[in-house]
């Protein structure tokens, strides 16, 4: 909404919450969110086309164009448990456009959602019976975290779907001349409903198939002393595969990935197709063994214990340049070591610890009642010196640039020996560890010992 306020000065663009306190961090200086390049965004049209405000009626009232962007996590109960969309807050968002609606509106659909979702939100905007004329438009976001302002800036494209008939294509006109503020039109795409709503599950299902591809060669490289950037390199200059996205990891975490397709996995089973549910689901089956693997080999090589052992994690975010720890695997190596009763020490230089001890407790069920020594045996340090400070061992586990420059020999002068250091992002120079005395081992690369024998 920043970036539409931003290139569309004509427009008025409100933001409503029914959280008191977001809103009044969104009307502050310091912004819920990081994200770069935000906040200049921000500072530069708040109070004057773009306003953040709790007077949701009244706004609804206002607008003609309501993009639906609430939150639409996987179900954690019920029919659909662990795979089908939680659509609670979509459907409640809708009842109340239903209510309070006078004059015909456009209502976006910018949250993910299922496809087939905008028939439901038809029947709810239907069944008021008020009379008001309704568009659905589905305009799904393909923004990611930590890049999201330059990917806002200059899309790759802007996906619209929506109704066929006259009216339908007259709502999607108008949205479409919103982007073409400063969005090329050619790179904005209209489409039916459904397909719109089905492309940002694939797009994102796609994606994520890409890591879990490379992850699962990145397990045979490490068997054969083939190194998996090596092959990623290889064959990403191939233009039908393409070099992006091939970066082997620790697996992939955020928002998206694993929701959507568990979602689509859901969606497929329902329409009784069990073999393509299958198929999306085995690359999350995969991003789980990706995790799992990494601790094993952790504590493998620490000689089949880690009990008691001080552990330093290097990040905690799902990826760098981001705060959030959605699905991030650290808090899967994190479980799996304090299950081993190892003392995990975590050093990221923007996780929040309030958001990192919530992650244990949405993802992993973890709370201080079911696990009493949480608070000792996971704990954070904003000095990655002090976090290394007499560990066994160094796990990287989000790729952030500040981790490459730390002086190493200081940290391994200060570190339980043998020294260990995992890099679940393949960011560090291993050679010069390997050179200063750590024992290196990383995501699908010949073996540890200098000189890869
Ligand atoms: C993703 C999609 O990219 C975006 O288009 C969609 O709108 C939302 O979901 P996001 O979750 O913000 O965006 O991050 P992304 O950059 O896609 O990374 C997702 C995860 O995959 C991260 O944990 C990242 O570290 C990991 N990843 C990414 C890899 O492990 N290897 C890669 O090569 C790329």
């Amino acid at each position: 909404m920043a970036m539409i306020a931003k290139h569309c000065p004509h427009i008025k663009v409100t933001v409503v919450d029914l959280s008191v306190r977001r809103i009044k961090q969104w009307n502050s200086d310091d912004l819920p969110i990081f994200e770069p390049g935000l906040d200049e965004c921000i500072q530069a049209v708040r109070g004057k086309n773009l306003f953040f405000s709790n007077e949701i009626d009244k706004n609804i009232d206002e607008s003609d164009i309501i993009f639906v962007a609430v939150n639409t996590p996987t179900k954690v109960y019920g029919m659909g448990k662990g795979f089908a969309s939680n659509l609670t807050n979509l459907e409640k968002a809708a009842r109340n456009i239903a209510k309070v609606a006078k004059t015909p509106k456009i209502v976006v659909e910018k949250s993910t959602v299922p496809v087939k979702t905008a028939a439901t939100i038809r029947r709810v905007l239907d069944a008021a019976n008020s009379g008001v004329q309704f568009q659905i438009l589905s305009n799904p976001e393909f923004l990611a975290e930590g890049t999201a302002m330059k990917d806002l800036e200059a899309p790759s494209r802007v996906l619209i779907g929506g109704g066929q008939d006259a009216a339908g294509l007259k709502a999607i006109q108008t949205l479409v001349d919103v982007y073409a503020n400063w969005v090329p039109r050619a790179r904005i795409i209209t489409t039916n409903l459904w397909s719109s709503e089905l492309s940002k599950l694939v797009a994102n299902a796609f994606l994520a198939q890409r890591i879990s591809s490379i992850n699962s060669i990145s397990a045979l490289c490490e068997k054969t002393n083939a190194d998996v950037d090596e092959v990623a390199n290889a064959i990403g200059t191939d233009p039908r595969i393409g070099s992006k996205f091939l970066r082997a990891s620790v697996g992939f975490g955020g928002s998206c990935f694993q929701k959507d397709i568990l979602n689509l996995v859901y969606l497929c089973r329902s329409y009784n197709l069990h073999e393509v549910a299958d198929y999306w689901e085995s690359v999350v089956k995969m991003n789980d063994y990706q995790k799992k693997r990494f601790s094993l080999r952790m504590v493998r090589t620490m000689f089949n214990t880690v009990t008691g052992k001080r552990i330093a994690l290097f990040g905690f975010a799902f990826k760098k340049n981001t705060g959030d720890t959605r699905e991030t695997a650290a808090a899967y190596i994190a479980d799996h070591l304090l299950k081993e009763r190892a003392n995990v020490v975590v050093h990221d230089p923007k996780v929040l610890d309030e958001d990192m001890y919530l992650e244990f407790k949405y993802t992993l069920g973890m709370t201080p009642e079911s696990f009493p020594d949480m608070k000792r045996c996971l704990s954070s340090e904003r000095d990655p010196y002090a976090a290394a400070k007499g560990a066994h061992c160094i796990a990287v586990m989000t790729e952030w640039d500040c981790f490459k420059t730390l002086d190493y020999e200081k940290i391994f002068a200060s570190m339980a020996k043998p020294a260990f250091v995992f890099d679940g992002r393949n960011i560090l120079d291993h050679e010069k560890l390997r050179k200063i005395g750590f024992e290196v081992y990383a995501i699908g690369k010949p073996a540890a010992i200098s000189g890869g024998c």
